[in-house]
């Protein structure tokens, strides 16, 4: 061991283990891939006032839980704690929504960094694949991009997980409810700290987890009965399109996100065997977020799903993802002349698309076949001076042990045919 570990609340990804998340990754991304979404990439880190004034400054994602820091040149940075303001600075900074395509759909995957308190399901340095479709107000977006969510958890064959449904209102019915909300809330007994999130950001009190507030918040203004026309009629046709497509959801009139730029549709993915962090991905829409930021308006939707907890979700219903075999085959020389043979030997099966490794090391007989067993292998490739003499590789299944001679220009033939 060295003299340095891990950060507190980061954790390394190594192999074995490390293939289901990389499968787990491929798997989220695939349904938007084929859906008309295009692949971007962006820095891990922004000037920390893209987040101040799209993430929201009253949310514990900005005022605790931000990487942020001054760099040698005098600029504000923060790591990226989400993906949807730097995939919208993006799409504003190269006029993607200018070239006419409406809405634009990006997907990105990457790592997001948020200094919480670690415990399971909840990181210091975590994984999401993320969607976003920048520029339209149609609610088939909205429902599109829960379908795509919902049918790539399904895909790994997740099946505990439920769908959480809500709406936020917009700019013209929000208020209204924000204050009858406050006038509630400042007639309950609660502490300093409660009171002052009530005065800057009273939909976040409805989230408090502790047992004395919630008692206290039943009987709370809900959102629902304060929305106007326009969003109820947009709520509806959301529910209604879920509802055509069999996706079932639940509606949750208490469902607050933890970010503030969410207006109208707003949903969480949630998995019942993960304990306190249940979430497994979430999103909305965030209508004003481009003219937060300084762009035009730009009405969109979004979501990111979590890597780390979609794995952990697996875990918990007990699914073994079907991987391919890191190695099927795995080369065994015997002496310096069936290294070079076999050597060959290996780059033509890679070539072929069979995943095959090689012992390394001029190990004996023994070591390379522990060798060989260890890496999971179905077929070693063995090879002493004598086969080579008789122009042949031994083909040996590691499963029966059955050993059968091949002629060295059959292997590749006689390996893709039986695997
Ligand atoms: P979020 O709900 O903050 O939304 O994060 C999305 C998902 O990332 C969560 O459901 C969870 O699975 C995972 N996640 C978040 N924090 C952690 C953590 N500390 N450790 C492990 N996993 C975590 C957003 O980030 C929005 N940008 C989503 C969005 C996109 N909304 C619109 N477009």
């Amino acid at each position: 061991m060295s003299t340095f570990q891990a950060p507190k609340g980061t954790y390394d990804l190594l192999p074995p283990e490390s293939a289901a998340f990389l499968a787990v990754r491929d798997a989220l991304a695939a349904p938007l891939r084929t859906s008309g979404y295009g692949y971007i990439e962006t820095p891990g880190f922004e000037n920390v006032e893209l987040f101040a004034r799209g993430v929201g400054e009253s949310t514990d994602i900005v005022t605790k839980e931000m990487y942020a820091f001054e760099t040698k040149g005098g600029d504000r940075i923060a790591l990226r704690p989400e993906g949807t303001a730097g995939t919208l600075r993006a799409t504003l900074e190269a006029n993607l929504h200018r070239q006419g395509n409406l809405p634009v759909k990006l997907w990105y995957s990457g790592s997001y960094y948020r200094y919480e308190a670690p415990q399971k399901g909840r990181y210091r340095h975590f994984s999401q694949i993320g969607a976003e479709a920048i520029g339209t107000e149609d609610p088939a977006l909205d429902a599109e991009l829960i379908l795509l969510a919902d049918r790539a958890y399904r895909s790994l064959g997740l099946r505990g997980f439920r769908i959480l449904l809500n709406s936020l209102g917009d700019q013209e019915c929000r208020p209204l409810y924000r204050e009858a909300l406050q006038t509630f809330l400042r007639g309950l007994d609660l502490d300093e700290e409660t009171l002052r999130r009530a005065e800057i950001n009273p939909l976040r009190v409805l989230d408090d987890k502790r047992a004395d507030v919630r008692r206290q918040l039943t009987g709370a203004p809900l959102l629902q009965d304060y929305l106007c026309a326009a969003c109820k009629t947009y709520h509806e046709e959301v529910r209604a399109l879920l509802t055509a497509e069999d996706v079932a959801f639940e509606d949750d009139p208490k469902l607050v996100r933890g970010l503030d730029y969410y207006t109208r549709t707003t949903f969480e993915f949630v998995h019942d065997g993960l304990g306190a962090q249940s979430a497994v991905g979430g999103g909305g829409r965030y209508d004003g977020l481009s003219e937060m930021i300084g762009g035009p308006s730009l009405p969109s939707v979004g979501w990111a799903l979590g890597v780390d907890r979609t794995v952990l979700a697996l875990e918990a219903e007990g699914i073994t993802l079907d991987l391919p075999p890191a190695t099927s085959v795995f080369a065994v020389p015997l002496g310096d002349e069936a290294r070079r043979v076999l050597f060959t030997k290996v780059n033509e099966l890679r070539r072929a698309g069979v995943a095959a490794d090689f012992s390394y090391g001029g190990k004996g007989l023994k070591g390379a076949m522990k060798n060989a067993h260890r890496s999971g292998a179905r077929y070693a490739l063995v090879a002493g001076e004598r086969d080579l003499v008789e122009g042949v590789v031994q083909l040996k299944d590691m499963e029966s042990g059955e050993q059968t001679a091949v002629a060295l220009d059959r292997i590749t033939a006689e390996v893709t045919s039986r695997l």
